[in-house]
């Protein structure tokens, strides 16, 4: 069969609209975009047209399809005693990421509802979709447009790859807005139960219905003869061609797990943050940390696509559950068969940094005091260089000769790089390839519950990432170059160039949790006031969790 496509941008385009709508209203298939995922639509009356559904997709029967309406007016068309808890749902999120389980009318085929007595009912948040429906005038059947077990669809491109050739046609409606499909409410039992967590937050839902239960599919994987309430939620789902392994724990902490883990060439599903430190690995970021409705958009696209890749294991971090993180880590969880591994460490890992003369170590101290691990970046890269035979190697290669007789030469180095900076970019990439994978191995093998990452350019190295909290210290210009010159022995200008050449404070005002201005005029003062400083940086994160 030849897929028609369509491009409709508005609503307005009535011609086009009635001609989606018209392969509905013969019994056709039609992929419609929705705000969370495209969907394979077909009218959810007709039940020939519904099993052409199931055949295409490869779906078992017994999963039943949710029913798209275009307002809430339309549901005591299909649901026998719509409760009035549907009413206040429908007021509050419609059109939106919600579908509610309702009793079904007789009209709806069994066909449609996979044997069931009740129907999902769903009005999706697009406009163009919700036209293409009253133009049939017959509510539209419609699961994820994926072949069965595959991620869902969250591009017009995904949907083609899955279904072309297989449907009458495929409605392109962009990108689509949330990317994980909607929540599932289940109103016909008491409390309500979340059958599947998705684009709209538990949160909101117990805001407005009160009491909420989960079940149990949710977060765990059924033993053999458990029936979850949502049939699809006992289906392998979502998944890539090569197994996946979920990492749970804080960012910093599947970080930390990840960097002293994964083997090179791994694909991994990463926050934006933690990219920059696996150089060697087919990485897919998805979003910042902080942003799990961009994590929500990318999720999707970033399990399909190592399909296209030669990856044979795959390791993706893990949102917490709360808002949309939900619904993130139970599609995650769900690509993973639920194989996951904690990678909950309970440390604690500060990341210092600062200008040179800033006065770093009154810092150190205070953590020294307190049992602190500390990875003094510096010292630890020159250890590296004299004992890490792969970084060693892969200096050779970049810079011939400057491996002599087994011993780095870190002088010759240093001129080869000084003042080219093709040359320098070349070895800062080598140092990103080795070094945050040591630094997280020895933090990962030290025993302290609290540890430091003493670096100056740790924002820039990514190590940051890898840290709990991130503290900068800094001082008045003049102070640091008067401690410079005093610690180095060197004369003004030169402690002047040196210290001009580095970040100002602004930048680690915007990218540190916490500063630290080392401005005092003796050490006692200093290292009491660097003590206040690191008890507040752990206090405010206790309070944080
Ligand atoms: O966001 C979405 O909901 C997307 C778009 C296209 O609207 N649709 C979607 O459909 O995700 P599907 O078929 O891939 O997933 C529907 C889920 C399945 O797990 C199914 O078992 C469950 O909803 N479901 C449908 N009707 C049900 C019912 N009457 N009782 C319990 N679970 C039901
Ligand atoms: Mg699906």
């Amino acid at each position: 069969m030849t897929t028609q496509y369509f491009t409709i941008s508005t609503p307005d385009d009535a011609a086009q609209i009635a001609a989606a709508a018209a392969i509905l209203r013969r019994g056709g298939l039609l992929a419609i975009p929705t705000e969370t995922v495209y969907g394979l639509g077909a009218d959810g009356l007709n039940a020939d047209a519904v099993l052409r559904i199931f055949e295409a997709k490869g779906r078992p029967q017994d999963n039943p399809l949710i029913l798209h309406i275009p307002d809430a007016s339309w549901l005591t068309r299909y649901c026998e005693n719509v409760p009035d808890a549907a009413y206040r749902l429908a007021d509050a999120f419609w059109p939106g990421p919600l579908t509610m389980i309702l009793p079904k009318k007789p009209m709806v085929p069994l066909r449609t509802t996979g044997g069931l007595d009740t129907v999902g009912m769903r009005c999706p948040d697009h406009a163009v979709t919700r036209a293409i429906i009253e133009a049939a005038g017959v509510p539209v059947a419609a699961p994820s447009a994926n072949t069965s077990g595959r991620p869902s669809c969250t591009t017009a491109a995904h949907v083609r790859a899955d279904m072309d050739g297989k449907i009458d046609g495929v409605v392109d409606g962009g990108d689509c807005a949330v990317g994980v499909e909607s929540t599932i409410i289940d109103l016909t039992v008491t409390p309500p139960r979340l059958l599947r967590p998705g684009g709209l937050p538990l949160e909101k839902l117990r805001a407005v219905l009160g009491e909420v239960a989960l079940d149990k599919a949710v977060t765990q994987q059924l033993s053999a003869g458990e029936q979850p309430r949502a049939p699809g939620m006992k289906y392998r789902h979502y998944a890539p061609k090569a197994p996946v392994t979920v990492v749970t724990g804080t960012p910093a902490e599947s970080g930390r797990w990840l960097r002293a883990n994964v083997p090179d060439g791994a694909g991994l599903i990463l926050f934006d943050e933690f990219a920059p430190l696996f150089p060697l690995n087919t990485v897919r970021a998805i979003g910042s940390c902080r942003d799990k409705a961009e994590q929500a958009r990318r999720v999707f696209d970033a399990l399909r696509s190592f399909d296209d890749t030669g990856v044979t294991e795959i390791y993706a971090q893990c949102p917490d559950s709360e808002g949309l993180g939900l619904a993130v880590g139970n599609r995650l969880k769900k690509a993973a068969g639920f194989h996951t591994v904690d990678g909950r460490d309970g440390k604690f890992v500060i990341g210092l940094t600062g200008q040179t003369g800033a006065g770093k170590t009154s810092v150190l101290r205070a953590l020294a005091a307190l049992g602190a691990y500390s990875v003094d970046c510096d010292a630890f890269y020159y250890e590296q260089l004299r004992t890490d035979a792969a970084l060693q190697r892969d200096l050779d290669a970049a810079f011939p000769g400057v491996l002599r007789g087994g011993e780095l030469d870190r002088q010759k180095l240093g001129s080869v790089v000084f003042g080219d900076a093709s040359a320098l970019a070349r070895l800062d990439e080598i140092v990103r390839r080795h070094l945050p994978r040591a630094v997280a191995k020895v933090i990962a093998a030290s025993d302290a519950p609290l540890a430091a990452i003493d670096a100056i350019k740790l924002t820039e190295s990514g190590l940051a990432a890898l840290c709990d909290a991130v503290a900068a210290v800094t001082a008045p210009e003049d102070e640091r170059i008067r401690r410079v010159m005093a610690r180095d022995g060197i004369d003004e200008a030169r402690a002047r160039a040196r210290v001009q050449a580095q970040k100002d404070e602004a930048f680690y005002r915007a990218t540190c949790d916490a500063v630290f201005e080392n401005d005092y005029p003796g050490v006692a003062e200093a290292e009491a006031a660097a003590r206040e400083f690191v008890y507040h940086l752990l206090r405010g994160s206790k309070e944080e969790s």
